[in-house]
């Protein structure tokens, strides 16, 4: 036996007792006549004494010992002269009786402990070695139970997992595929699923009625923190359910999540429409922990010779409760940062309502008191508060005051990690517009029902018709989208064709679904959650990457593995690609 107990586990309660433990040095220190070593294993750190009593043998030994060896330990528990409150086992230690090295190791390249000194490459580098701290393998522990608790959930619900093929062709979720070379069908390639959308379906059609995988993606797109071009999904489907169903399922799938894993109650989800959630927060994901609600003041302000507002589309305003107080140079600073090109705003106007009920704004100029009270009471500003106001083109405009309302609310501490605020988005568009091709692309997938009531709209004006399609968002988080389902093969065939399909595209690409159709398909509706989201968004961090045990950095590189790399020409000639390659220099 290679251990009686872990090293989490030993207490006071144990003392006398001859015990064998077996993991990773964290540390040695040596007093002299004294010595301590700190043996780690997941369970946690129980600290290992040779003084004066032990054995001469184990005194020698200690010379050839370093941080991260991996060793069996026996001894007798004792109770500490000196105790240690911060860790469970802090009340005891083992008098030492034996030692075996069971593997040596080299120095590490940083410390393993919750404060490393590693920096993010380093540590990205060696992560298994990253994965033995505390800090980092707790994420991965809560995503463990995070997965369990969705089986649990979905599994008493009467869902039945089902793996669907990672080979397949690809599957039109808007990004880009990631293909894979067909060694037995030369110059023809598969594609890694972006979801496994069109094998759910398929498996309604099939009469599971209640499906469910958590299962691997892959989108090749770029990279930020919230995205992993591998990422994994929760992903459902229900036959013989509206958008209230599934809602509902997915509403007590995720309370219970908060439940089991946080201990945490949350209220029930509000439904939010698309239309309300960008004018009111300018994201089609807001974060509802706070309000400082977006306000359309453009009928205000329009006609006092500040040509900015009277050229504007849009003029939108916010109100920073209790910032009248803001600096030259904060207010300097908030300009500058919806000057930068990720907002790409002109400029940025405010108003104080100063505590003397007097008024002074950037446009003092165009404006009176009088004209500005007019705005303060529409935005809701009392004395002490602060209006930001920005102005252009609609759709622009919403988005940056959107993102500037974030940014305030990120310095007024109104963000906090502890509180969570879930609400359903509901009735998004069904199309939206892309200046690039010139052609309507589906907002959520093709396969996405219109609503009844907008089905007319569908010839005049596509741009109008709303979709059956809902997203989960979590404090600004989208956690999960999904969507009814056309069940229909011929509304699916004009669905196709608003996109642009021809029907010979159509047929080529998604004849499978459309054939199923043909036989009897049930009305059916799913939804697919972002787990890596969910997990960090329970974790309380900024990046999925902490909750992936072996995740790709921002260039979409495994920098352990070294991966993406080429390979032999032997396997390219195998694979049929080294003649196209050749062809191309
Ligand atoms: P969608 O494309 O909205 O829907 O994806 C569902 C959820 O997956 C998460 N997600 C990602 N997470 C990490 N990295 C990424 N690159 C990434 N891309 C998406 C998001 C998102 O909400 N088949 C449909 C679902 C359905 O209709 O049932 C789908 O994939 O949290």
């Amino acid at each position: 036996m290679y251990r009686t107990h872990t090293c989490g586990e030993l207490r006071i309660a144990d003392i006398n007792k001859e015990i064998t433990l077996a993991g990773w040095i964290q540390r040695i220190r040596d007093f002299g006549g004294m010595s301590f070593i700190d043996l780690r294993d997941r369970y946690g750190i129980t600290q290992l004494v040779v003084d004066e009593n032990t054995d001469k043998t184990i005194v020698e030994q200690l010379e050839e010992l370093g941080r991260e060896f991996v060793i069996q330990a026996k001894g007798l528990v004792r109770e500490r002269s000196s105790k240690n409150t911060k860790i469970p086992t802090g009340e005891i230690e083992i008098a030492l009786t034996e030692i075996k090295v069971l593997s040596p190791s080299e120095v590490p390249p940083f410390t393993i402990q919750d404060d490393t000194d590693g920096g993010d490459d380093l540590r990205m580098k060696y992560r298994y070695l990253d994965l033995r701290r505390n800090v980092v393998r707790k994420n991965l522990v809560l995503r463990s139970k995070m997965a369990h608790a969705v089986r649990t959930y979905l599994n008493a619900q009467d869902f039945i997992e089902t793996e669907t093929p990672v080979l397949i062709k690809s599957t039109p979720e808007g990004a880009r595929d990631f293909v894979v070379p067909s060694r037995m069908n030369p110059g023809e390639f598969y594609a890694l699923p972006q979801s496994p959308q069109t094998f759910k379906q398929l498996l309604m059609v099939a009469g599971f009625d209640r499906y469910y995988q958590i299962v691997k993606c892959f989108r090749d797109e770029d990279l930020r923190a919230d995205r992993q071009p591998e990422f994994t999904q929760i992903d459902c489907e229900m036959s013989f359910v509206d958008q209230k169903d599934v809602l509902n399922m997915f509403e007590g799938l995720t309370k219970y999540m908060f439940k089991e894993t946080l201990n945490v109650d949350v209220d029930d989800f509000p439904w939010m429409p698309y239309s309300e959630a960008i004018e009111k927060y300018g994201s089609d994901k807001p974060d509802t922990r706070f309000e400082m609600l977006i306000n359309n003041i453009t009928d205000l302000v329009k006609g006092n010779n500040f040509v900015v507002f009277d050229s504007a589309e849009y003029v939108g305003a916010i109100c920073a409760k209790g910032c009248a107080d803001y600096s030259r140079k904060q207010l300097d600073g908030l300009t500058k940062w919806v000057q930068r090109p990720q907002i790409g705003a002109k400029g940025l106007v405010y108003v104080k309502c100063n505590k003397d009920g007097s008024f002074k704004s950037s446009v003092d100029k165009f404006y009176s008191q009088d004209d500005l009270k007019v705005w303060a009471e529409k935005v809701d500003a009392k004395a002490g508060d602060l209006i930001l106001v920005m102005s252009g083109e609609k759709d622009h405009i919403q988005g940056a005051i959107g993102e500037l309302r974030l940014e305030m609310g990120n310095q007024l501490g109104l963000r906090d990690k502890n509180i969570f605020k879930p609400l359903w988005v509901v009735d998004f568009p069904l199309l939206e517009w892309d200046e690039e091709s010139q052609r309507f692309h589906a907002m959520h997938h093709p396969f996405t029902s219109p609503k009844v009531e907008d089905i007319k709209l569908m010839d005049t004006e596509p741009g109008k018709v709303r979709a059956n399609a809902y997203d989960l968002v979590i404090n600004g988080v989208e956690i999960g989208g999904g969507s009814v389902r056309i069940f229909d093969s011929e509304l699916q065939a004009k669905m196709f064709k608003l996109l642009g399909f021809t029907k010979e595209e159509a047929q080529a690409q998604f004849g499978f679904l459309m054939n199923a159709f043909k036989y009897g398909a049930p009305p059916h509706a799913g939804i697919a959650f972002g787990f890596d989201r969910l997990v960090s968004l329970f974790a309380g961090l900024d990046t999925i990457r902490d909750v992936i045990a072996f995740p790709k950095n921002n260039a979409g590189r495994d920098i352990m593995i070294d991966s993406p790399s080429v390979i032999a020409e032997a396997q390219l000639e195998e694979l049929n690609l080294k003649l196209d390659l050749k062809e191309k220099e």
